[in-house]
């Protein structure tokens, strides 16, 4: 390695950096072993200047060289130096996500990052149309709502599931986009999810409130929810509420009874980060529902006089409801909750970086454990009578933060 470092600190001396004085050498080893450096070089027309990892790829190419190895960087300063997002992008071009990157100082000060570690999306020719284009749909659908919406940007993000669409109505100052008019938006097509998004404020704070989300057995895949999520991340918002209807495996905790949901098992059979973002897949899923959140939901439910249980929610494919045995499978495994719904919108939005907290309102005990048969109806039903303890428990949430800023 040290012949990388001696590479990239001997072009670091030679850097061209008049103006800023800020020099760096850069190195890159390619497969064959050999190693190619390059150094800044500035110019009093800003923009025409060249990073010394630029210099360094372009020696490569020159030589007749693809692909990139192991990098090092050298900086003078009081930090090291990491690539500029160009770079990142340049060596992406070339190299794997785990590309390490050994960033030095001149007197040899070593840190070493991956790639992945610095680039925060990728651009990868093979496999990340999907992901490009989704980006790219929700930067449109973001840019349609900034240019009729003129209230406040929304902080948080809220979807409504079965039966609480009606939550929306309360919204003050409020904008309303149907899906149909944001580009890449899926279209629900189940009773209970109108298929539109919200903006406005609850109790002072600015949110955004999606009335309906589609479900894998109305035939879309788990990616569809990511656009949703996007939207949302590139409108600002840092906090995902997501709520919905689900069974309950838990004979203490009957219809009509409001859960907070503290972790999930995805059964669903699909992950809506596979494919796309070959960077950033592995997200940590350890926290999935943010712990200060779910701490702050049962101060509030507490105060407010509003039952709140907690529970572990288990997504299910659907659209048939489960088989006793199932039930009985899914007690074995930690489950509280079954649903059809939530857990890829809560994996899109721990990829994307927010805060999530979910709500469940138990609509039924799951089947198996009362007399009744089960049906979409008696979710809805149900759903509307727990729905307005969940509504008094978010306006209360909403008012608080937004006495926080
Ligand atoms: N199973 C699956 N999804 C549900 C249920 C259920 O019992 N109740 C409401 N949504």
């Amino acid at each position: 390695m040290n012949d990388l470092f001696e590479a990239a600190k001997d072009a670091f001396f030679k850097a061209y950096a008049p103006y800023s004085t800020f020099k760096v050498g850069a190195a890159v080893r390619a497969p064959s072993g050999a190693i190619y450096a390059g150094a800044n070089v500035e110019n009093a027309a800003y923009p025409l200047g060249n990073c010394a990892e630029a210099s360094a790829i372009a020696a490569m190419i020159a030589a007749g060289e693809r692909w990139v190895s192991e990098a090092a960087i050298v900086a003078d300063g009081d930090r090291l130096c990491t690539p500029c997002g160009g770079c990142r992008q340049r060596l992406a071009e070339f190299a794997e996500p785990n590309l390490k990157i050994h960033l030095y100082s001149p007197q040899a000060h070593r840190k070493t990052l991956t790639l992945a570690d610095l680039l925060p999306y990728s651009f990868d020719l093979s496999d990340n149309e999907r992901a490009h284009q989704m980006t790219k749909d929700a930067m449109t659908a973001a840019a349609v709502i900034r240019q009729s919406y003129c209230g406040d940007a929304p902080k948080v993000g809220i979807i409504l599931g079965s039966g609480l669409g009606r939550f929306a109505e309360s919204i003050e100052e409020a904008g309303a986009f149907d899906y149909v008019d944001l580009p890449g938006f899926p279209r629900p097509s189940v009773e209970g999810h109108s298929g539109r998004l919200v903006l406005g404020k609850i109790e002072g704070l600015p949110i955004a409130c999606f009335q309906g989300r589609v479900h894998l057995y109305e035939g879309k895949t788990a990616a569809a929810s990511m656009i949703l999520i996007q939207t949302l991340c590139d409108l600002g918002c840092k906090t995902l509420v997501v709520t919905n209807a689900a069974g309950s495996l838990r004979s203490d905790v009957g219809p009509g009874s409001l859960v907070l949901i503290e972790d999930h098992i995805n059964l669903l059979g699909q992950n809506p980060l596979t494919g796309p973002d070959t960077a950033r897949r592995f997200v940590d899923m350890s926290e999935a529902y943010c712990s200060k959140l779910r701490a702050k939901a049962h101060q509030i439910a507490t105060r407010e006089g509003v039952g709140l249980a907690n529970g572990v929610y288990l997504a299910t494919p659907g659209p048939s409801f489960e088989t006793p045995a199932e039930i009985r499978a899914f007690k074995g495994l930690g489950a509280d909750l079954v649903g059809m719904s939530t857990v890829p919108e809560v994996i899109a939005a721990r990829h994307a970086g927010l805060s999530v907290m979910g709500f469940s309102i138990v609509t039924n005990l799951a089947a198996g454990m009362s007399s009744g048969a089960l049906s979409h109806q008696e979710t809805l039903s149900e759903a509307a009578v727990a729905g307005k303890e969940l509504e008094r428990l978010l306006r209360a949430f909403f008012k608080e933060l937004a006495g926080h800023g």
